[in-house]
Protein backbone atom coordinates (compact mmCIF):
# COMPACT_ATOMS: atom_id res chain seq x y z
CA UNK A 1 0.00 0.00 0.00
CA UNK A 2 1.54 3.23 -1.13
CA UNK A 3 1.41 6.64 1.76
CA UNK A 4 -1.97 7.89 -0.04
CA UNK A 5 -3.76 5.09 0.41
CA UNK A 6 -2.47 4.17 3.95
CA UNK A 7 -4.03 7.89 4.72
CA UNK A 8 -7.07 7.10 3.01
CA UNK A 9 -7.72 4.13 4.28
CA UNK A 10 -6.53 5.69 7.83
CA UNK A 11 -9.31 8.65 6.89
CA UNK A 12 -12.44 6.18 6.59
CA UNK A 13 -11.67 4.25 9.71
CA UNK A 14 -12.45 7.39 11.35
CA UNK A 15 -13.69 7.70 15.43
CA UNK A 16 -16.90 8.97 14.57
CA UNK A 17 -19.90 6.75 14.31
CA UNK A 18 -23.60 7.05 15.09
CA UNK A 19 -24.88 5.04 18.24
CA UNK A 20 -27.07 2.78 16.24
CA UNK A 21 -31.07 2.24 18.67
CA UNK A 22 -33.48 -0.33 16.85
CA UNK A 23 -36.54 0.02 18.43
CA UNK A 24 -38.66 -2.82 17.89
CA UNK A 25 -41.56 -5.32 19.29
CA UNK A 26 -43.53 -8.46 19.03
CA UNK A 27 -46.63 -7.14 18.72
CA UNK A 28 -48.25 -4.34 16.88
CA UNK A 29 -49.22 -0.80 17.84
CA UNK A 30 -47.46 -0.73 21.17
CA UNK A 31 -46.39 2.62 20.53
CA UNK A 32 -42.36 2.06 18.36
CA UNK A 33 -43.29 4.96 16.14
CA UNK A 34 -44.67 7.34 19.28
CA UNK A 35 -41.27 6.42 21.16
CA UNK A 36 -38.95 6.29 17.96
CA UNK A 37 -39.95 9.71 16.97
CA UNK A 38 -40.33 11.33 20.13
CA UNK A 39 -37.14 10.49 21.53
CA UNK A 40 -35.60 11.27 18.82
CA UNK A 41 -36.84 14.94 19.63
CA UNK A 42 -35.54 14.69 22.81
CA UNK A 43 -32.25 13.84 22.03
CA UNK A 44 -32.34 16.69 18.84
CA UNK A 45 -33.57 19.21 21.47
CA UNK A 46 -30.70 18.68 23.48
CA UNK A 47 -28.12 19.08 20.68
CA UNK A 48 -27.85 15.65 19.17
CA UNK A 49 -27.72 14.87 15.70
CA UNK A 50 -30.43 12.68 15.30
CA UNK A 51 -31.53 10.75 12.22
CA UNK A 52 -34.73 8.37 12.14
CA UNK A 53 -35.17 5.19 9.83
CA UNK A 54 -38.03 4.30 8.98
CA UNK A 55 -37.94 0.66 7.84
CA UNK A 56 -41.28 -0.53 9.30
CA UNK A 57 -41.94 -1.77 5.27
CA UNK A 58 -46.02 -2.25 6.48
CA UNK A 59 -47.26 0.72 7.76
CA UNK A 60 -44.67 3.46 7.37
CA UNK A 61 -45.99 6.39 9.57
CA UNK A 62 -42.90 8.14 11.14
CA UNK A 63 -43.58 10.88 8.67
CA UNK A 64 -47.44 10.97 9.30
CA UNK A 65 -46.30 11.77 12.62
CA UNK A 66 -43.93 14.43 11.37
CA UNK A 67 -46.63 15.43 9.15
CA UNK A 68 -43.95 15.93 6.66
CA UNK A 69 -44.65 14.86 3.04
CA UNK A 70 -41.58 13.29 1.92
CA UNK A 71 -39.98 13.33 -2.03
CA UNK A 72 -38.55 10.29 -0.90
CA UNK A 73 -38.02 7.50 1.03
CA UNK A 74 -36.35 4.16 1.71
CA UNK A 75 -37.51 2.01 -1.25
CA UNK A 76 -35.79 5.33 -3.69
CA UNK A 77 -32.67 4.54 -1.81
CA UNK A 78 -33.16 0.99 -2.20
CA UNK A 79 -33.85 1.45 -5.83
CA UNK A 80 -30.34 3.50 -6.07
CA UNK A 81 -32.62 6.29 -7.39
CA UNK A 82 -30.86 8.36 -4.33
CA UNK A 83 -28.31 8.28 -1.60
CA UNK A 84 -29.85 7.98 1.76
CA UNK A 85 -28.40 11.68 2.79
CA UNK A 86 -30.30 13.07 -0.24
CA UNK A 87 -33.43 10.96 0.83
CA UNK A 88 -33.78 12.51 4.59
CA UNK A 89 -35.96 14.98 5.44
CA UNK A 90 -35.49 17.89 7.36
CA UNK A 91 -37.94 18.00 10.04
CA UNK A 92 -39.21 21.29 12.07
CA UNK A 93 -38.39 19.30 15.14
CA UNK A 94 -34.57 19.04 13.95
CA UNK A 95 -34.83 15.25 13.49
CA UNK A 96 -33.32 14.01 10.32
CA UNK A 97 -35.79 11.61 9.08
CA UNK A 98 -35.61 8.59 6.20
CA UNK A 99 -38.79 7.89 5.39
CA UNK A 100 -40.05 4.21 5.16
CA UNK A 101 -41.47 2.90 2.14
CA UNK A 102 -44.36 0.34 1.97
CA UNK A 103 -44.05 -2.61 0.02
CA UNK A 104 -40.54 -3.04 -0.04
CA UNK A 105 -39.17 -5.99 -0.82
CA UNK A 106 -37.06 -7.36 2.02
CA UNK A 107 -33.25 -6.30 2.19
CA UNK A 108 -32.38 -10.35 1.73
CA UNK A 109 -34.22 -10.57 -1.25
CA UNK A 110 -31.97 -7.88 -2.84
CA UNK A 111 -29.97 -8.54 -5.85
CA UNK A 112 -26.45 -8.01 -5.00
CA UNK A 113 -25.45 -4.71 -6.66
CA UNK A 114 -28.55 -3.08 -4.73
CA UNK A 115 -27.32 -4.61 -2.05
CA UNK A 116 -23.91 -2.99 -1.92
CA UNK A 117 -25.27 0.61 -2.71
CA UNK A 118 -27.98 0.53 0.31
CA UNK A 119 -24.92 -0.55 2.26
CA UNK A 120 -22.56 2.31 0.77
CA UNK A 121 -25.46 4.64 1.31
CA UNK A 122 -26.38 3.65 4.38
CA UNK A 123 -22.55 3.94 5.88
CA UNK A 124 -22.87 8.02 5.03
CA UNK A 125 -25.70 8.07 7.76
CA UNK A 126 -23.75 6.63 10.17
CA UNK A 127 -20.68 8.79 9.72
CA UNK A 128 -22.99 11.77 9.65
CA UNK A 129 -25.63 11.14 12.54
CA UNK A 130 -24.64 10.78 16.44
CA UNK A 131 -27.33 8.45 17.02
CA UNK A 132 -29.64 6.63 14.38
CA UNK A 133 -32.79 5.55 15.63
CA UNK A 134 -34.58 2.99 13.32
CA UNK A 135 -37.88 2.27 13.92
CA UNK A 136 -38.53 -1.28 12.79
CA UNK A 137 -41.79 -3.56 12.20
CA UNK A 138 -43.68 -5.39 14.69
CA UNK A 139 -42.69 -9.13 15.22
CA UNK A 140 -40.34 -11.66 13.76
CA UNK A 141 -39.98 -10.97 10.15
CA UNK A 142 -36.39 -11.29 8.29
CA UNK A 143 -35.95 -7.38 7.99
CA UNK A 144 -36.71 -6.49 11.76
CA UNK A 145 -34.47 -9.46 12.75
CA UNK A 146 -31.66 -8.14 10.79
CA UNK A 147 -31.44 -4.55 11.68
CA UNK A 148 -32.09 -5.30 15.20
CA UNK A 149 -29.48 -8.19 15.08
CA UNK A 150 -26.66 -5.70 13.72
CA UNK A 151 -27.66 -2.68 15.88
CA UNK A 152 -25.61 -1.51 18.92
CA UNK A 153 -28.77 -1.86 20.89
CA UNK A 154 -32.14 -2.49 20.87
CA UNK A 155 -35.39 -1.29 22.46
CA UNK A 156 -38.16 -3.96 22.76
CA UNK A 157 -41.41 -2.00 23.43
CA UNK A 158 -44.75 -3.81 25.20
CA UNK A 159 -47.20 -3.13 26.99
CA UNK A 160 -48.95 -4.28 30.28
CA UNK A 161 -51.25 -6.34 27.72
CA UNK A 162 -50.57 -9.92 28.51
CA UNK A 163 -50.36 -10.77 24.78
CA UNK A 164 -47.57 -8.00 24.41
CA UNK A 165 -45.91 -8.91 27.27
CA UNK A 166 -45.94 -12.68 25.48
CA UNK A 167 -44.91 -11.48 22.44
CA UNK A 168 -42.53 -9.41 23.54
CA UNK A 169 -40.27 -12.12 24.99
CA UNK A 170 -40.74 -14.53 22.00
CA UNK A 171 -39.35 -11.24 20.18
CA UNK A 172 -36.38 -11.26 22.78
CA UNK A 173 -35.77 -14.74 22.51
CA UNK A 174 -35.40 -14.75 18.52
CA UNK A 175 -33.17 -11.55 18.74
CA UNK A 176 -30.94 -13.38 21.85
CA UNK A 177 -30.92 -16.18 19.48
CA UNK A 178 -29.80 -14.76 16.48
CA UNK A 179 -27.40 -12.53 17.53
CA UNK A 180 -24.24 -12.24 19.92
CA UNK A 181 -23.81 -7.96 19.57
CA UNK A 182 -25.61 -5.47 21.49
CA UNK A 183 -27.75 -4.65 24.72
CA UNK A 184 -31.65 -5.16 25.02
CA UNK A 185 -33.27 -3.27 26.50
CA UNK A 186 -37.11 -2.85 27.42
CA UNK A 187 -39.60 0.06 27.44
CA UNK A 188 -42.96 -0.53 29.39
CA UNK A 189 -45.72 1.82 27.11
CA UNK A 190 -48.83 2.52 28.30
CA UNK A 191 -48.17 1.70 31.80
CA UNK A 192 -50.81 3.21 34.43
CA UNK A 193 -48.25 3.98 36.70
CA UNK A 194 -44.51 3.64 37.22
CA UNK A 195 -45.29 0.28 39.93
CA UNK A 196 -47.58 -1.26 36.98
CA UNK A 197 -44.50 -0.81 34.69
CA UNK A 198 -41.83 -1.96 36.95
CA UNK A 199 -43.84 -5.39 37.74
CA UNK A 200 -44.11 -5.77 33.49
CA UNK A 201 -40.38 -4.96 33.36
CA UNK A 202 -39.10 -7.31 36.09
CA UNK A 203 -41.50 -10.77 35.10
CA UNK A 204 -39.71 -10.40 31.26
CA UNK A 205 -36.34 -9.72 32.88
CA UNK A 206 -36.94 -12.53 35.15
CA UNK A 207 -37.68 -15.07 32.72
CA UNK A 208 -35.14 -13.95 30.04
CA UNK A 209 -32.53 -14.69 32.97
CA UNK A 210 -34.18 -17.99 33.62
CA UNK A 211 -34.67 -19.25 30.65
CA UNK A 212 -32.49 -17.21 28.00
CA UNK A 213 -29.53 -16.81 30.32
CA UNK A 214 -29.52 -13.14 29.18
CA UNK A 215 -30.05 -9.66 31.37
CA UNK A 216 -32.78 -7.30 29.59
CA UNK A 217 -32.22 -3.64 31.13
CA UNK A 218 -35.50 -1.86 32.09
CA UNK A 219 -34.80 1.36 30.38
CA UNK A 220 -37.78 2.83 31.39
CA UNK A 221 -41.55 3.34 31.22
CA UNK A 222 -44.03 5.55 29.33
CA UNK A 223 -47.38 6.64 30.97
CA UNK A 224 -50.55 5.63 29.41
CA UNK A 225 -51.79 9.93 28.67
CA UNK A 226 -54.07 11.04 26.17
CA UNK A 227 -52.42 14.03 24.94
CA UNK A 228 -50.78 10.71 22.90
CA UNK A 229 -53.39 10.01 21.18
CA UNK A 230 -54.95 13.63 20.50
CA UNK A 231 -51.52 14.82 19.32
CA UNK A 232 -51.08 11.28 16.83
CA UNK A 233 -54.73 12.38 15.53
CA UNK A 234 -53.12 16.16 14.96
CA UNK A 235 -50.44 14.83 13.12
CA UNK A 236 -48.22 16.23 15.50
CA UNK A 237 -45.56 14.56 18.01
CA UNK A 238 -46.62 14.74 21.51
CA UNK A 239 -43.11 16.35 23.37
CA UNK A 240 -43.62 19.40 21.18
CA UNK A 241 -47.65 19.39 21.64
CA UNK A 242 -47.34 18.82 25.35
CA UNK A 243 -43.65 18.64 26.95
CA UNK A 244 -44.35 19.18 30.21
CA UNK A 245 -47.36 15.75 30.05
CA UNK A 246 -46.96 12.45 31.44
CA UNK A 247 -45.79 10.96 28.63
CA UNK A 248 -43.22 13.33 27.55
CA UNK A 249 -41.86 13.69 30.99
CA UNK A 250 -41.06 9.59 30.90
CA UNK A 251 -39.87 10.28 27.51
CA UNK A 252 -37.40 12.71 29.15
CA UNK A 253 -36.67 10.38 31.59
CA UNK A 254 -35.36 7.64 29.05
CA UNK A 255 -33.06 10.24 26.96
CA UNK A 256 -31.17 11.53 29.69
CA UNK A 257 -30.82 7.80 30.27
CA UNK A 258 -29.26 6.91 27.02
CA UNK A 259 -27.53 9.65 26.64
CA UNK A 260 -25.51 9.67 30.36
CA UNK A 261 -23.76 6.34 29.35
CA UNK A 262 -20.56 5.98 28.18
CA UNK A 263 -21.06 3.14 25.58
CA UNK A 264 -18.30 1.13 24.39
CA UNK A 265 -19.27 0.25 20.88
CA UNK A 266 -17.87 -2.93 19.09
CA UNK A 267 -15.09 -1.87 16.55
CA UNK A 268 -17.39 -2.23 13.43
CA UNK A 269 -19.78 -0.38 12.81
CA UNK A 270 -23.49 -0.93 12.38
CA UNK A 271 -24.00 -0.99 8.78
CA UNK A 272 -20.57 -2.89 8.64
CA UNK A 273 -22.56 -5.79 10.93
CA UNK A 274 -25.56 -5.56 9.16
CA UNK A 275 -23.97 -6.39 5.36
CA UNK A 276 -21.91 -9.24 6.96
CA UNK A 277 -25.64 -10.51 8.37
CA UNK A 278 -26.70 -10.29 4.34
CA UNK A 279 -23.78 -11.61 2.97
CA UNK A 280 -23.84 -14.97 5.19
CA UNK A 281 -27.22 -15.30 5.51
CA UNK A 282 -26.92 -15.15 9.14
CA UNK A 283 -31.07 -14.78 9.91
N1 LIG B 1 -48.29 6.34 26.02
C1 LIG B 1 -49.42 6.31 25.30
N2 LIG B 1 -50.59 6.79 25.81
C2 LIG B 1 -51.72 6.75 25.11
N3 LIG B 1 -51.82 6.25 23.87
C3 LIG B 1 -50.72 5.75 23.29
C4 LIG B 1 -49.45 5.76 23.97
N4 LIG B 1 -48.53 5.21 23.15
C5 LIG B 1 -49.18 4.87 22.01
N5 LIG B 1 -50.49 5.20 22.10
C6 LIG B 1 -51.53 4.97 21.06
O1 LIG B 1 -51.21 3.79 20.36
C7 LIG B 1 -51.18 4.05 18.97
C8 LIG B 1 -50.12 3.20 18.31
O2 LIG B 1 -48.85 3.73 18.59
P1 LIG B 1 -47.63 3.59 17.54
O3 LIG B 1 -48.08 3.89 16.18
O4 LIG B 1 -46.50 4.37 18.10
O5 LIG B 1 -47.38 2.01 17.68
P2 LIG B 1 -46.40 1.11 16.80
O6 LIG B 1 -45.85 0.08 17.73
O7 LIG B 1 -45.44 1.95 16.06
O8 LIG B 1 -47.43 0.43 15.77
P3 LIG B 1 -47.06 -0.46 14.48
O9 LIG B 1 -46.71 -1.83 15.02
O10 LIG B 1 -48.32 -0.45 13.68
O11 LIG B 1 -45.91 0.18 13.78
C9 LIG B 1 -50.96 5.54 18.85
O12 LIG B 1 -51.52 6.08 17.68
C10 LIG B 1 -51.62 6.11 20.07
O13 LIG B 1 -52.99 6.36 19.81
MG1 LIG C 1 -44.99 2.00 13.95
Amino acid sequence: MDQAARLRSLMNAKEHRARVIAVTSGKGGVGKTNLSVNLAIAMARLGRKVVLVDVDIGLANADVLFDVNPRFHLGHVLSGEVDSLEALVATHSGVLLLPGATGTVPFSDLKESERSFLIESFRRLEDFADYLIIDTGAGISRNVIQFAGAADEIIVVTTPEPTAITDGYAMIKTICREKGLGKIRLVVNLAADRIEAGRVAERIRMVSRRFLGIEVENLGHILADDRVRSAVKRRKPFFLESPRGPASTCIRQICDRILSENVQRPQRGFFQRFAEALLERKF
